[in-house]
């Protein structure tokens, strides 16, 4: 009987996400009025490697605890690690976070920890392909389409199984900022929905 109130237990306990973002965070946002009001998950917590983010404003606006770390705590400690297991984090999502996930966080959250990329990979991924400049490399290829990727991720920038994609045309009057635009729509609309079909699978 305690087992399967245990049982019971852990599948109806809210569901905890945490947030790495490196800059802005309007996924982060998205993300956040998302669960606002949900009993099925919450964000409790956001990680940054940068003290001056943007993503960290917004975590304070809605209350939301925030941890900022260095590459030596990241890559050389098993601080970050600890946190998100002390916090019981469910799944861990990436938001514009710029960063390689070390090899201690995939071993600790396998399958558990998902990305979003401005393009439809494998095109315009890896190391250094990030924000606008993933769009400009879009933008001088003369591609006619592009999209948003949402992956898990593994020890390789941009290379773990794709989730969803969405795709939107690029018309030949379309400058950096209307393709950026058009980016971010597909982004906001699909990432806080996806994450929470991966939560109810958990
Ligand atoms: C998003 O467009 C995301 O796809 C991209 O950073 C942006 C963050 O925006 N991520 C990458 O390029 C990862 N390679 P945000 O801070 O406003 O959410």
């Amino acid at each position: 009987m305690a087992h399967f109130l245990l049982f019971c237990k852990s599948m109806t306990r809210t569901k905890r996400i945490a947030i790495f973002a490196s800059g802005s965070g309007s996924n982060a946002q998205k993300i956040i009025e998302h669960f606002k009001d949900s009993s099925e998950a919450e964000v409790t917590i956001i990680l940054s490697n940068r003290p001056d983010a943007y993503v960290l404003e917004r975590a304070d606006n809605h209350e939301i605890p925030t941890h900022v770390f260095d590459r030596e705590e990241f890559y050389h400690s098993a601080r970050v690690v600890t946190l998100l297991q002390n916090l019981e984090i469910d799944l861990v999502v990436l938001a514009g976070f710029l960063w390689l996930i070390p090899q201690n966080m995939l071993e600790a959250f396998p399958g558990r920890i998902v990305n979003i990329h401005p393009a439809l990979l494998p095109k315009y991924g890896g190391q250094g392909m990030y924000g606008d400049r993933v769009h400009k490399a879009i933008m001088s290829a003369g591609e006619r389409e592009s999209g948003i990727t949402i992956h898990y991720v593994d020890e390789v920038y941009d290379a773990g199984d794709v989730i969803y994609q969405a795709h939107f045309k690029i018309e030949p009057n379309d400058n950096l900022d209307m393709i950026k635009y058009k980016g971010q729509q597909l982004e906001h609309l699909h990432y806080p929905r996806i994450i929470e079909n991966l939560l109810k699978k958990l």
